[in-house]
């Protein structure tokens, strides 16, 4: 269970997040949304206890796994990288990489690929450890729509395996809709809507869902 009670962040005299209560049940999928600068960030940075809030109180897994908004490479290679602190699991890094269409790449330098296999190598990078809380932040946004249904296809899968909850933050209301269960919207820090994606779902198109009353930005 995630839960989070009174929980507010400023920096200098500004409220970036203000939340009074969110509870998140095990194994949920809870997309963020929001326009840009809305806190879905900070959020997930609490979350995974990179930032610690300035009240409140946190109640998480500590056992999590979070992957930044900036997807980064360690020197060496593409499965070097996806094998970095872990021994004997060379096989499950390849399949991995196999998932993510990154198989090709395996031996080639990490400091040369795309911005969008570096997304993609990155998220490896995260699912090759089980986890009980999975933070994603934007794990598409680099990604065209046959990258983002590997994406997709890749979390479900490990999501099955391990029984984790998931939380991550998007802008594609598409991405939103297959992969949660529930959407929170944030707005200026502040939780404006929280709801089951089961309309969106149903019609998945370019719209957020009907109950969500702000469009976030692009
Ligand atoms: N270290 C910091 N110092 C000052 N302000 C910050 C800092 N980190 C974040 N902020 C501010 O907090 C607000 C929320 O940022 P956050 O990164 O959580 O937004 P976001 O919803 O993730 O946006 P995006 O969609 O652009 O990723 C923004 O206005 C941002 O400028
Ligand atoms: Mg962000």
């Amino acid at each position: 269970m995630v839960e989070l009670r009174n929980v507010k962040k400023r920096y200098k005299d500004r409220t970036v997040l203000d939340i009074p209560a969110l509870l998140i049940r095990d194994g949920e999928s809870v997309a963020l949304a929001g326009a840009n600068g809305s806190g879905k960030t900070t959020l997930l940075r609490i979350l995974a206890r990179v930032l610690v809030a300035d009240s409140g109180s946190l109640t998480a897994p500590h056992d999590v796994l979070y992957l930044p908004q900036r997807p980064y490479a360690f020197r060496g290679t593409v499965l070097d990288n996806v094998l970095i602190g872990i021994k004997n699991r060379r096989n499950q890094a390849l399949e991995l990489l196999e998932q993510l269409d990154l198989s090709t790449l395996a031996a080639k330098s990490a400091q040369s690929l795309s911005g969008g296999e570096l997304q993609k190598l990155a998220l490896c990078r995260v699912l090759i450890r089980p986890c009980a809380l999975l933070l994603l932040d934007e794990p598409t946004a680099a990604l065209d729509t046959k990258g983002t249904q590997l994406v997709c296809d890749a979390v479900a899968r490990y999501k099955a395996q391990t029984n984790c909850t998931v939380v991550f933050s998007t802008h594609t209301p598409q991405l939103a809709a297959k992969a949660a269960e529930r959407l929170i919207l944030l707005r200026d820090g502040q939780i404006e809507s929280d709801g089951s994606i089961r309309d969106a779902s149903q019609a998945p198109g370019t719209e957020w869902p009907k109950h969500i009353s702000g469009k976030p930005a692009e």
